[in-house]
């Protein structure tokens, strides 16, 4: 039987990379799949990649107004959130030295307090059995030049994912945190970084890594289902690496 038959799963971030890897192998497991983004043309390629039973929403996760709204959608067209993937995230790397309060706010806006208050919004429609992850990554764990800020957010999601883990476990919700190796998405045309930067970091990234090479957002995409499904019925509060690698070599 498919692991995640009948349960409703919401997925920040989910039109492209991660996201919408890990909606497409949801549907796969019997997910019915509600994702967002901001980016209206990756919505729409996302809408015709997941088809008309996934619910597609276009929504800023750093703005309470659109969270609330997404969720408003959700209860009224489901009812329930058995699984949330908080998963929207960016990032901008460049030396510590020369970050602006622009970039930072912007930053800690979207992988913090957007993703803290979407579990916030989302919580009252989780059921006893539900599930929630939090998309961390691995730099929270390592000193990579030029991803402070960055480093900074996702130490923070792992930390809230401990947190969050302990106040809901009574609720028999499972709250755990995937942490990320380098994954190939469209995440690495977007760091800020020229385009030699961003090739000279990727090739030094894969060389970092035990198994030397970047990871496939669908590699990201089977642990989520296993945390989200029942097979993960012991594990809570813990930080799954799934990163080649790189943490423990
Ligand atoms: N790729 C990696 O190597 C790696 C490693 C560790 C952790 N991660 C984490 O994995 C998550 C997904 O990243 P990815 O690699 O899959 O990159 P991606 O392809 O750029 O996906 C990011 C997703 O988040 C959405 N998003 C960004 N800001 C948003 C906001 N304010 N509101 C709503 N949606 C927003 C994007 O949509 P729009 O473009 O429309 O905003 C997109 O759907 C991030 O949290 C990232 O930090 C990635």
């Amino acid at each position: 039987m498919a692991k995640l038959q009948g349960k409703i799963a919401l997925i920040t971030g989910g039109s492209t990379g991660i996201g919408l890897a890990t909606a497409k192998l949801f549907q796969q497991e019997g997910a019915t799949v509600v994702v967002t983004g901001r980016t209206k043309s990756s919505l729409d390629e996302a809408q015709k990649e997941l088809g008309p039973d996934a619910l597609v929403i276009q929504a800023d996760a750093s703005k309470m107004k659109d969270t609330a709204n997404v969720v408003e959608q959700v209860k009224a067209k489901f009812g329930r959130i058995d699984i949330l993937f908080a998963n929207a995230g960016i990032a901008k790397f460049g030396p510590a030295a020369q970050v602006e309060e622009q970039t930072f706010d912007e930053m800690f806006g979207i992988n913090v307090k957007g993703l803290f208050f979407t579990v916030q919004a989302a919580l009252p429609l989780i059921p006893t059995g539900g599930a929630i992850l939090l998309n961390a990554s691995i730099v929270s764990k390592k000193g990579l030049p030029g991803t402070s800020i960055y480093s900074t957010t996702k130490a923070a999601v792992r930390s809230f994912g401990r947190t969050l883990a302990a106040e809901l476990a009574g609720q028999g919700i499972r709250v755990n945190t995937i942490s990320p190796g380098p994954i190939a998405t469209p995440i690495y045309g977007k760091l800020g970084m020229d385009a030699a930067g961003t090739k000279q970091f990727e090739e030094s990234m894969a060389q970092s890594v035990g198994l030397k090479r970047f990871g496939q957002p669908e590699e990201i995409a089977k642990v989520a289902v296993f945390l989200a499904s029942d097979d993960a019925s012991y594990v809570v509060g813990t930080e799954v690496f799934v990163d080649g690698g790189l943490a423990e070599l």
